[in-house]
């Protein structure tokens, strides 16, 4: 949130925003690639991250039209990146071939165009845009206001402009690395989580970050170099990335990478190479990322599984970096998660509990620290997050290894900052999840969250390699039966076409069905603002069922009738309960089971897998329903209204 004393009565803002940098080899007799262009592309890939106001500048290559010295060029807008791309129509920029762009999101206060970044300042040579939260904002904006520094924006984001250009001013003038060494200085001087990018006019083809606690990559070209929110930024151009690491100050131009400490020490980052491409970022015509990304589930799973059991069906987990000694004496796990991914979370509880019989606890990252948990180096936290970046986890991970735990992360993005700073990650191989509602991204979490009980439970001795081997045909089994469900969603288009105007939708689940009941409720909520809960089937008596009322629609997540114990019994009595106060009972239940025709309005068929694996199946409706009545009410499924796929403040 922005600082107190941000001005502007209740304006408090944090951001999760998207950043690119871009900067080529030019010069007037031979132009480089423009500047603009590549940064719009990178903003257009990165909307996802932040969609209430968009901006670029741009370091002009030669002299303006009238004749003015070569400087910079920028443009902002409050609302989509369309509105700027339209602004940029209309009143061009300057070309140039460096360049930066920001699209925003904002927790409070109505985004407006002076708030949108680049904030420039005073002489508008030097253009900063920034993602996080400066915390010290209010004493450093009063220091400046005391020196006579006047405020265009109620942005936090501004104290660093203008404390950049003062340090820039008392520096060597024209000295080369001058605008990285200020930054340095700035960094020094600011508390909270920032990613900062800055170009100056008399630092022609360079563009200087910096990162504490907020994402930035570098990608690497041939002629060109880039700076990105993540690497999503520069995928159109380049596979080949530097991670950047806690407090670093990274300045790039065409043919030229250096990174050091914001105490000046020199570091080598680290190189990784992006292991998918800019195709499998674009829709593919599909009507929305979201739909294709449902459509990728079968080959999510099935990447995430590939080359993770030897010829004998054993489980081969090669990114783990925990000694198996350490994981032989582990005595409780710790899932730590938000959103979805906390979801996916709930499921791998019920699976790691009954194959290793290790006590699982899984909490919001957001309570974990908060409600001081009992952390020895015997528990294994296991932190799940597709974006690797959500700051409530990171601040949970830190916590968790101050106390002595041992981390492993369970995330789909290389080079982001949870997998870096815990002690092993195991990736998803889901591929980039664009649309801000996770889809594919939960299956894959559910995959590697199995496939390590498996593992645990082979290394410590609770599964006998055959057992093991024959969930890992369960597994393999799951991308058709998932396929079958993608091949059969008709009817729950259909539904969706009917109830896209119910107040309110339920939705219950017992066992694995619990979280999928959750996940279920969430999606609804997220994507077409209805309000939807999602509750343990058993629970409902206990007060959620005086919410019924007649034509209330309830989703029922059926487990499988061959199932153990009484499951499947009790959730036909749950769904019996409800459908006696006059629901409308939507049942999500396998092939073949007719034991529910009796108290279903609707029965939605999901093929028959045994039941863990049914969380990866009997989901893909209910994200199949939440997408068509939010694509009934005409709303935008890839960026529903509030929201950022990457949520990088806490
Ligand atoms: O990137 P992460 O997996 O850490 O994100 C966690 C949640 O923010 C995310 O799952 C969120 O709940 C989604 N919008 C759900 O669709």
């Amino acid at each position: 949130m922005m600082p107190p004393g941000a001005g502007g009565g209740a304006t408090s803002v944090g951001r999760m925003c998207g950043i690119v940098g871009f900067t080529g080899s030019s010069s007037a007799a031979a132009p480089g690639p423009e500047g603009l262009a590549v940064v719009l592309e990178g903003l257009r890939r990165l909307e996802y991250r932040g969609y209430d106001s968009a901006g670029v500048a741009v370091l002009a290559d030669g002299p303006g039209a009238d004749g003015t010295p070569p400087g910079l060029t920028s443009a902002k807008r409050a609302g989509r990146l369309a509105r700027l791309v339209e602004a940029l129509e209309e009143s061009p920029l300057l070309e140039g071939s460096t360049a930066i762009g920001h699209t925003r999101w904002a927790t409070h206060g109505g985004p407006t165009d002076a708030n949108a970044h680049p904030h420039l300042s005073a002489d508008g040579r030097l253009a900063v845009i920034h993602n996080g939260i400066i915390e010290n904002y209010a004493v450093l904006k009063a220091e400046l206001q005391a020196e006579g520094v006047v405020f265009a924006s109620e942005t936090d984001t501004e104290v660093v402009t203008h404390l950049l250009a003062r340090t820039l001013a008392e520096q060597p003038a024209g000295g080369a690395g001058a605008l990285a060494e200020s930054m340095r200085r700035v960094c020094r001087q600011l508390d909270g989580a920032f990613t900062l990018l800055a170009v100056h006019a008399d630092s022609p083809g360079t563009v200087v970050g910096a990162r504490r606690n907020s994402p930035l990559v570098v990608g690497l070209g041939d002629g060109a170099n880039y700076l990105g929110s993540d690497v999503a930024a520069f995928i159109a151009h380049t596979k080949e990335a530097l991670e950047l690491g806690q407090d670093q100050v990274v300045q790039i131009t065409a043919t030229a990478v250096e990174v050091t400490g914001f105490d000046g020490t020199p570091v080598t980052p680290r190189a990784f190479t992006v292991d998918w491409d800019a195709e499998a970022a674009e829709k593919g015509g599909h009507p929305w990322f979201m739909d294709k990304e449902i459509h990728e589930q079968p080959k999510a799973v099935a990447d995430t599984l590939l080359g993770r059991s030897d010829a004998a069906g054993a489980m081969v987990l090669d990114e783990l970096r925990i000694d198996e000694s350490t994981l032989r004496g582990i005595d409780k796990i710790i899932v730590i998660a938000c959103g979805t991914a906390a979801f996916a979370g709930y499921v791998a509880k019920y699976a790691i509990e009954h194959w290793c019989r290790i006590p699982v606890e899984v909490d919001l990252a957001h309570e974990f620290r908060y409600r001081d948990p009992v952390l020895t180096p015997r528990t294994l936290v296991v932190a799940i997050s597709q974006s690797g970046e959500t700051m409530d986890v990171v601040m949970a991970v830190r916590h968790a290894r101050e106390q002595g735990a041992k981390v492993l992360a369970i995330c789909n993005t290389r080079g982001s900052t949870i997998p870096r700073e815990s002690d092993a990650a195991l990736y998803t191989h889901a591929g980039p999840e664009v649309a801000v509602a996770s889809t594919k991204a939960f299956l894959a979490q559910i995959t590697a969250c199995y496939l390590l009980g498996l593992y645990l439970a082979q290394l410590r001795g609770n599964l006998f390699p055959d057992e093991v081997a024959a969930v890992i045909g369960q597994l393999h089994a799951v991308p058709a039966a998932v396929q079958e469900v993608l091949d059969g969603a008709e009817a729950v288009r259909a539904l969706a076409r009917e109830l896209v105007d119910a107040p309110t939708v339920l939705f219950l689940g017992r066992h694995v069905g619990y979280p999928v009941a959750l996940e279920g409720a969430l999606k609804l909520k997220e994507l077409a603002y209805i309000h939807a809960e999602g509750f343990a089937a058993g629970e409902l008596k206990h007060g959620p069922i005086a919410l019924v009322e007649p034509g209330q629609p309830v989703f029922v997540i059926v487990p499988s009738p061959r199932g153990r114990d009484s499951l499947h019994a009790k959730v036909i009595s749950n769904a019996a309960e409800v459908r006696a106060r006059g629901a409308r009972t939507i049942a999500i239940a396998e092939v073949g089971d007719d034991a529910v025709l009796p108290h279903a309005d609707v029965v939605i068929r999901v093929p028959a897998v045994p039941t863990l694996m049914a969380p990866l199946v009997t989901v893909v409706p209910l994200q199949i329903f939440a997408m068509e009545v939010a694509t009934a009410k005409g709303y935008d499924v890839d960026q529903p209204r509030n929201l950022a796929k990457s949520v990088t403040v806490e």
